[in-house]
């Protein structure tokens, strides 16, 4: 035991004949301050020091001997008690644990500290009801990586600054202490060390950092569920087309969407405008072409209330031959129809311009009379305004109805009578408002004058004709005087209409349409009724 190594309390061999069993009574600080150190210790730790020059001690030349004495004393005693296994060579931790009888003692040797032993790496001095500040003598012990002050009564402000000494501290537990609740905002500090070590300590980790949570938390999330509530409302009201597809409801446009389609209604979009309706063609988000027409009518709740209930059912009308009607905008500025938008032009100009030949008007006649009776059959209720200028005529020569009236009557009579005027004119190219005095009535009239003997004057001039184009004409100029014969009290039945027209018309009679002219074949063979009372 001559000679101890690095770092190690050298000094045990000069003080191991003192009994220690008799310092630490109630009487221990008199006991240490009646201690001596021996003659030879200047010389037995300035050995030390040129040992081992990191010795504690050995910076604060000139040595203070009778303090680093009494140091060695109270270190190797409580090396012993803290149940390290080689007091003599090496003392790496104080466990004061659950000893709250000697461990403020020991607190108290402020001697002690100020020499601690480098080879010291671990402090506990947990459970001990230590009272009062931080033991600030522990930051002498620079080099300690473990320290375990929980379960105390420790109060004050905790020297936050002064852990920086602690370079290598790595496991601290402060919790179960009454630190005072100081404002710490030294974020380094509590990176270094997570909540667990301040559990119930009184220390707030940063509470910047807390009050910054809490915050987010207490106006942060409200804020954000009402922006999120107000994002979504204004989704949901403003632009639906933006929501999911399964949260849309596709028949319903709103004022914004309309906007958005048309480019803010702009001039350049606007296709047609007759009184308080304008028409608008727009684009929607799906890139899809469609028809918007706008009715500026200031219409009373109610009526707004009917208008909506009739578009509902007009978005169901499923026909080729209908221009698809995708829904409708009901606001309190103004009602919209929204429908595919179908390019080409109306029957009207198509005749006059086209000058169709028989074929394709027979094409058109018979479309228009199967959408004519599938309306009758399967909406009864839906009003339409059939007219050449309401049909328009697509690329591949297919009629597309148009313009549902829905503040229609739908009083049969005057379908049958629309029916009638729209054939007369298919043959005719005749303009009933335009070019007689009369009117349609005029028109009628004319027709009748001509029927029919001068078939020449009646059929369109431009049209190549033949004998069984002449007849298939005649027999449609026949019908359509039928339908247009408003003093005739018997006017013929929808499934007549259309059995009529197709066997007069054969030529389209051998196409797979026939079968779903004969919607049904109940009144089937009454034609030759109406046929007879024309001649
Ligand atoms: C201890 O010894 C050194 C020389 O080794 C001497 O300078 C110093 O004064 C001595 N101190 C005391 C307190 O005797
Ligand atoms: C160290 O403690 C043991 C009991 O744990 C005791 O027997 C021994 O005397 C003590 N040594 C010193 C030097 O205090
Ligand atoms: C704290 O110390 C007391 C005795 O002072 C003991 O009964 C208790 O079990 C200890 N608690 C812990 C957590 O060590
Ligand atoms: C911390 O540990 C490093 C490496 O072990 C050592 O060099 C340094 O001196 C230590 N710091 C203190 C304050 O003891
Ligand atoms: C500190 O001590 C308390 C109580 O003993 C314990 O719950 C906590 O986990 C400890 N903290 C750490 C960092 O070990």
């Amino acid at each position: 035991m001559a000679y101890i190594s690095t770092n190690f309390l050298l000094f045990f061999f000069t003080i191991s004949s003192i009994s220690f069993h008799v310092i630490f009574t109630a009487t221990v600080i008199e006991d240490l301050n009646n201690l001596q150190p021996p003659p030879d210790f200047n010389s037995t730790i300035t050995k030390n020091c040129i040992t081992n020059p990191y010795l504690r001690y050995c910076n604060s030349i000139p040595f203070n001997l009778d303090e680093i004495f009494k140091s060695t004393i109270v270190a190797s005693h409580l090396c012993n008690i803290s149940n390290n296994t080689n007091c003599v060579e090496s003392f790496p931790k104080i466990d004061l644990h659950s000893q709250p009888k000697i461990a403020p003692l020991y607190l108290s040797f402020t001697f002690f500290w100020k020499y601690c032993p480098l080879t010291l790496t671990s402090i506990n001095l947990s459970n001990n009801s230590l009272k009062g500040n931080f033991p600030s003598d522990i930051f002498h012990c620079s080099q300690i990586e473990k320290l375990d002050l929980s379960h105390n009564n420790l109060s004050g402000d905790l020297p936050v600054q002064n852990f920086y000494i602690l370079e290598n501290l790595t496991f601290l537990n402060l919790s179960y202490n009454d630190f005072s609740e100081s404002k710490i905002s030294d974020k380094h500090f509590f990176e270094r060390f997570n909540s667990m070590s301040f559990i119930c300590s009184g220390i707030l980790p940063n509470h910047k950092h807390f009050r910054i949570k809490a915050v987010l938390l207490l106006i942060g999330f409200p804020v954000f569920v009402i922006s999120m509530v107000v994002f979504l409302g204004w989704l949901c009201f403003w632009r639906p087309d933006f929501l999911p597809r399964f949260l849309q409801r596709r028949n319903e446009f709103t004022m914004s969407i309309l906007k958005a389609a048309t480019d803010g209604f702009s001039k350049r979009n606007l296709v047609g405008k007759t009184g308080t309706v304008s028409v608008y063609k727009g684009v929607l988000r799906n890139g899809s072409e469609v028809r918007i027409e706008i009715y500026l009518d200031n219409m009373s709740r109610e009526n707004r209330r009917r208008f909506v209930e009739k578009s509902k059912i007009l978005v169901q009308l499923s026909h080729d031959n209908i221009v698809p009607i995708l829904g409708w905008c009901d606001n309190r500025r103004f009602r919209a129809l929204i429908t595919e938008w179908i390019g080409g032009e109306n029957i009207e100009t198509w005749l006059s311009n086209s000058a169709p030949q028989w074929k394709q008007r027979v094409k058109v006649i018979l479309r228009v009379a199967l959408v004519v009776c599938y309306l009758h059959e399967e909406w009864p209720e839906v009003g339409y305004n059939l007219k050449t200028r309401n049909v328009l005529i697509s690329e591949n020569g297919e009629p597309m109805i148009t313009n549902f009236r829905i503040d229609d009557h739908h009083c049969s009579a005057k379908k049958i009578y629309k029916f009638g005027m729209f054939i007369l004119e298919m043959v005719t190219n005749k303009r009933p408002g335009k070019e007689f005095e009369k009117g349609e009535s005029g028109f009628v009239e004319w027709v009748k004058l001509n029927y029919p003997d001068n078939m020449e004057d009646l059929i369109d001039k431009r049209m190549k004709k033949n004998g069984l184009i002449v007849s298939q004409c005649a027999e449609v100029i026949g019908f359509g005087l039928i339908c247009t014969d408003i003093s005739n009290g018997q006017r013929p039945s929808w499934n007549e209409i259309l059995d009529l027209i197709s066997s007069t018309l054969s030529i389209e009679s051998a196409s797979p349409d026939r079968k779903r002219l004969h919607l049904d074949s109940k009144g089937g063979h009454k034609h030759a009724h109406y046929r007879g009372s024309m001649h």
